[in-house]
């Protein structure tokens, strides 16, 4: 039932409860006014037909007394609300008082008579001739108080319509807003959240629109939130898994299913440890430990098993999950990444971090044995050489012009000597460029590129260094020299070419070194040729200094050697830079 139905209802119940209260007060008074009124007009009434009856009583010693009573009787017509009979002796029917005009017609129903009406007796006054009757018939006076308490009644209803009707218009339109709200609700409970209700007229209604939008406008944002957790969730690439305190699958989203190869409806509702190596499952009680704690892991590096057995290296991160509402910790949510390939390039680079430091040593190493040699040869070999020298000069000399077979001799041996001598010194240049210590790499190339034209007169040489390459330290300086000298050497050797050009280039901390000829080029198995030590090892010198190494050059084009050296202070050891 409505609440406009019930309102109107109660109003209706309680003007009725009021009418009839209001209506049986009436009928009391009126039944107490009737019957008082027509004792009055009894006694009145009574009074009057006494007087008369004595009077004509009197009177009639000179005539008919009945006649005389008859007229009086017929000029008074009727008195009040009494029927008047006169009998006489026999009984007969004299005279009977004509009947009410008031209202004439009209009764009042049968019921409300005999509820208001009152009991009075019919009074016989006798008569000189006859018997007097007087009956009281208050039907005048019930049909008078009828009247009025059907106009009461009549009034009460039209009141109570327009009462009925006024209230129930104005409680509709007051209501009206409660529809709109009730449909805002509705729409809502659908999940239709960008409902929003209107501004109302009504302070309470505009208050209860203002907290409903209010509302909205936090459920539509938090669900707009929800959505993108779970779009992140759902699409990204680490593996997201949710378990209760209990270490129960809540979540599994795609990536984690794409790692370990459990659909989501083969893991939710199953323990972690299905996920979990024998040996790791220490980690979960600690786990649990740690949730109670509400601590997290920002990065944990462990192992996590597959659905077919593999176990893989896993980076992994957890944060306890909170109640919003009570505020507990109702279970964990975990991100895990798959870091077998990067524990295995980690592997990798540091295993190529030791090669490399490993040939640094070596050609270290070498280039130390190479210096000692050149010392030995420089100063053991070339020292006898030198003495072998002085004694033919020696012989040469006292011989000359007394023996000239021992003196052509000596000659021959001051001669080779000679050569033995430049010999040993082209060695000793070869195995320590000596250039290097005394005058830097610039010069020291100049040297070198310097033979190379001596050497091959038919050849153009260049040799272009740019920036400040005068402090790079020994390891860059060999390195850079001996790259520059096998290239050369190349060229010589295997090029036939016209022209080899070198340039050397500073450009902050990184050192560039080219080498170009314009020969034959090279054929891709001559360049992936890995019996050969000469671009091998140039590779190597290169990378061992963190640096790059590259070959240009189709056949018959020519060839370009290129090395990119880093100068930070990781690959120039700490000294050399300034040395
Ligand atoms: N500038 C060049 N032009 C043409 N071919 C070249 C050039 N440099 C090298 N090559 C080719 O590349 C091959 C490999 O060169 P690499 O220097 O590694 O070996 P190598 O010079 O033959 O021997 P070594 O170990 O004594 O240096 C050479 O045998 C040669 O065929
Ligand atoms: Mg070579």
């Amino acid at each position: 039932m409505s609440l406009r139905f019930r309102i109107n209802l109660l109003l209706t119940v309680f003007t009725v409860l009021f009418t009839v209260t209001v209506v049986k007060i009436v009928i009391d008074d009126t039944r107490r006014a009737i019957r008082e009124e027509m004792e009055g007009a009894n006694r009145v009434t009574m009074q009057l037909l006494t007087t008369v009856v004595r009077d004509s009583g009197t009177i009639a010693r000179d005539g008919d007394a009945d006649d005389l009573l008859l007229e009086f009787l017929r000029e008074l017509g009727r008195v009040r609300a009494h029927d008047l009979q006169f009998f006489d002796s026999d009984d007969k029917l004299l005279y009977v008082s004509p009947p009410s005009v008031y209202k004439v017609g009209r009764e009042a129903p049968a019921w409300f008579v005999a509820l208001v009406r009152p009991q009075l007796p019919v009074i016989n006054l006798p008569v000189r001739g006859g018997n007097l009757t007087v009956t009281v018939d208050p039907s005048r006076a019930v049909l008078d108080a009828w009247d009025d308490i059907k106009n009461l009644v009549a009034a009460v209803a039209t009141f109570l319509v327009a009462t009925n009707v006024l209230v129930f218009v104005l409680i509709g339109r007051s209501l009206r807003p409660v529809g709109a709200v009730l449909d805002g609700l509705q729409r809502m409970e659908r999940g239709e959240l960008h409902v929003r209700l209107p501004r109302f007229p009504v302070p309470e209604f505009q208050s209860i629109s203002h907290t409903f939008n209010g509302m909205a406008d936090a459920l539509e944002q938090s669900q707009a939130e929800n959505r993108r957790l779970a779009l992140i969730a759902q699409q990204s690439s680490d593996a997201i898994m949710i378990h209760d305190v209990d270490g129960r699958v809540s979540y599994w989203n795609p990536a984690a299913e794409r790692l370990f190869g459990f659909p989501a409806a083969d893991i939710v509702g199953q323990s972690v440890r299905l996920i979990t190596p024998p040996e790791r499952e220490p980690e979960l009680a600690a786990q649990s430990e740690r949730l109670q704690a509400r601590g997290v892991i920002d990065h944990l590096e462990t192992r996590r098993r597959t659905r077919d057995g593999r176990e893989l290296d896993i980076a992994l991160a957890a944060a306890p999950l909170v109640d919003p509402v009570s505020g507990d910790v109702i279970g964990e949510i975990s991100t895990m990444r798959d870091i077998t390939q990067l524990k295995r390039a980690r592997e990798a680079e540091a295993e190529l971090a030791q090669n490399r430091r490993l040939t640094q040593i070596i050609q270290a190493s070498l280039e130390e044995e190479r210096r000692v040699i050149a010392r030995e040869l420089h100063d053991e070999l070339g020292q006898c050489v030198t003495a072998v020298r002085t004694i033919g000069t020696v012989i040469a000399q006292r011989t000359e012009g007394t023996d000239p077979d021992i003196h052509r001799s000596a000659r021959t041996i001051v001669e080779v000597a000679g050569h033995i001598y430049d010999t040993v010194h082209g060695i000793i240049r070869q195995l320590r460029p000596s250039a290097l210590d005394h005058l830097g790499l610039s010069d020291a190339l100049e040297e070198a590129v310097g033979r190379w034209r001596e050497l091959h007169p038919d050849m153009i040489f260049t040799l272009d260094v740019e920036g400040d390459v005068s402090a790079l330290g020994e390891t860059v300086n060999i390195t850079v020299y001996r790259i520059v000298q096998e290239c050369l050497t190349n060229i010589v050797k295997h090029a036939r070419a016209r022209r080899a050009e070198v340039q050397v280039r500073r450009i902050d901390r990184r050192l560039l070194v080219e080498v170009r000829d314009d020969g034959r080029g090279l054929t891709e198995p001559e360049a992936q040729r890995a019996t050969r030590f000469g671009l091998l090892g140039m590779r190597e010198r290169a990378e061992a200094l963190g640096g790059q190494f590259t070959l240009d050059g189709a056949p018959g084009q020519g060839l370009r050697v290129r090395v990119e050296l880093p100068l930070n202070p990781a690959v120039v050891p700490p000294g050399e830079a300034t040395a």
